[in-house]
This record gives C-alpha cells, structure tokens and sequence, in this order.
C-alpha cells in the first residue's frame, strides 16, 4: 500500500482551484489524485504514469470518479502532447511526486529493494531501457564508478564497480548486495550499505534526474496564468535541480553577476510560493516513515509569456 506524501499541503497549494484541470504527473497509485478529485469542487484529472502495473491500480481506485478523470501510461516528460490529446486547454494544476511508490519498492519481483531477492530490473516501465542487471553485466569498471558516484553519492564507488567487474554475472539482487558487502571498508552508518548503489542504479536505469529537468520545463509550458505546481522530491539530487529551476525561473535577469547592464531579456514565468521548503510534521513521519525525506515546492505562473 503507497500512503500518500504531503497529501493536505498538496491539496492546499490548489486550494480555489475550483473547476480546474489537474495533471498528476506521477500518478502512482492515484492517492493524490483521489484528493484532489474529492476536495477541489468540479476537479477533472488527467493522470500519467510509468508503470503499467500502477496505471492499472490507479484506473481501479479511481473508477467512480467516472469521466473527471482521464488515465495513460507514459512518461512525464510528455506531458504536454500527452494532455493535448486528451483536452487541448491549459492546465491549472500539476503535481509531480517524484522517485518510485511502495508498492514499486514492495514488488518482491521488481528489484527495487534489496531486502527480496529477485532479478534486478528496476525500470518503472518494464518494456522500455536497460534493466539494472543488463548494465551491471555490461558498462566498464570506470562507468559504474562514475554511476554510483554520481546518482548515489557512494563514496565506495570505485571499489565496488571493481568487485561487480571481477564477480559477472550479476542476476538478482542478493548477488549485488553479497558484492557490495564484501567489497565495502566497514563503516559505523546505520544505513544499509546497498542503499546508495540501489538509489544510483535505479535513477540511471529510470533517467530520473534527466526527466526531472525536461519535466518541469514541460509543466511551465502547461500550466495557466495563476496556475500552480507542486514538487514532491525524495532526495538532495532530485530536490537541487527543482530549487534551481524555480529560482531561475522566477528572476527577472539571468545574466551572470559580471554583467552591469541585464541582457538576457529575461523574464519571471513563475513566483516561489513557500520560500521555505515544506517537510511532513513529526506526526506523518510517524504514521509514514517514508515520508520523511519529503520535501515539497509549490510555485504559481505569472506570466503568459512561453519563452523557454
Ligand atoms: C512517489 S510515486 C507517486 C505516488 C502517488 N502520488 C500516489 O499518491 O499514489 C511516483 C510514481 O511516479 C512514477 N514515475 C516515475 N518517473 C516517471 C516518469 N518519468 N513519468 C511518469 N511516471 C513516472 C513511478 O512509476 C511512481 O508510480
């Protein structure tokens, strides 16, 4: 079961929204989606998703919402042709809850976690890509370093690519856990010391960070004058590229500091709502531990202007 993130403040960042048309990007499970539909007055949403498996539960959960609600597989960083399809009007709201769900990580067959073991896939869309196992059984030494490096800040990196390299092949993913354990200097973190590589692994496999910055570029390209976003983010990666797209695009002038006089002809599309980020309160990070490295954005469009 996937416990919606941030569900109140979500539905807040849309709050007079009434009548509006909603994109949930990442419709997962249809958690967030369900909300909006239930609390925002004459809601219709236009839910997109990776995942067959999760389109076909949120197509379930959301059955007696009828006509307000439109379901496709695919990826977000089609938002826009995706909506044209379905309505060719501006949207007044979008929600983008990054990263995978629980029942993603749950799928004892999906080899997204480490604590099952399974084929090591982890594609949100299974027909699509290289599988995990199929890059670890065929990038060089230097290019899981760098993967690792990059997308899971493991600072092991290179001495792990070595021990995959010297261990092919890799199926399931207790073969990769038994490497990186073997491999790994002991270290006083509490953490597993699979998580890093699984993160890296899986935001390769998916292009995450890729699709989060055409992503929000396709959103702004959607969203209406007085329209919001909201941008649930999981990790430091994910959540620098949203606060430096939002900042960037809510200044007036872009030009670098050196430059007196502004000549990039720049102009704010949007307008930060929470200048603090928003965390989930103690108490939903009791009820939901997997809450708790949420973070949540929230800008609205204040400008016609499409010049991206
Ligand atoms: C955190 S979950 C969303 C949960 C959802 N808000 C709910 O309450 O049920 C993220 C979802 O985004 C999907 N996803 C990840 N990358 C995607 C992409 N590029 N395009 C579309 N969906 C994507 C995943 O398959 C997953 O189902």
């Amino acid at each position: 079961m996937h416990i919606p993130v941030l569900l109140t403040e979500v539905i807040t960042s849309f709050e007079g929204l009434n009548n509006g048309v909603f994109v949930d990007a990442t419709l997962g499970m249809g958690g967030h989606s369900r909300e909006i539909l239930e609390k925002i007055p004459n809601s219709s949403v236009i839910g997109i998703d990776l995942d067959s498996d999760a389109v076909l539960l949120a197509q379930q959960n959301l059955s007696s919402f009828g006509n307000r609600v439109n379901i496709t597989q695919g990826n977000y960083v089609d938002m826009v042709q995706i909506v044209r399809n379905f309505n060719n009007c501006d949207v007044d709201g979008i929600l983008l809850d990054l990263g995978l769900s629980s029942m993603q990580i749950d799928d004892t067959q999906r080899g997204f976690s480490f604590r099952f073991d399974s084929d090591l896939d982890m594609r949100f869309d299974k027909t699509k890509g290289m599988s995990a196992s199929e890059v670890l059984n065929s990038f060089d030494e230097s290019e899981l370093a760098d993967i690792f490096y990059k997308y899971g800040e493991e600072r092991q990196s290179r001495i792990i690519a070595k021990s995959i390299v010297d261990s092919r092949p890799i199926k399931t993913t207790f073969d990769l856990t038994k490497i990186i354990s073997n491999s790994k200097r002991q270290s006083k973190s509490k953490i597993n010391p699979s998580t890093k590589v699984f993160q890296a692994l899986r935001i390769y496999v998916n292009q995450e960070l890729r699709n989060v910055e055409k992503g929000l570029e396709e959103a702004l390209k959607l969203l209406k004058f007085g329209g919001n976003l909201s941008v649930i983010s999981y990790h430091s990666l994910e959540d620098r590229i949203v606060k430096n797209f939002f900042k960037k695009n809510s200044l007036n002038c872009v030009c670098p500091v050196s430059v007196i006089e502004c000549q990039c002809q720049h102009s704010a599309l949007i307008k930060i709502i929470n200048k603090k980020v928003i965390k989930p309160n103690e108490q939903e990070i009791a009820s939901n531990p997997r809450s708790r490295s949420a973070k949540l954005r929230i800008v609205q469009r204040i400008s016609l202007n499409v010049s991206m």
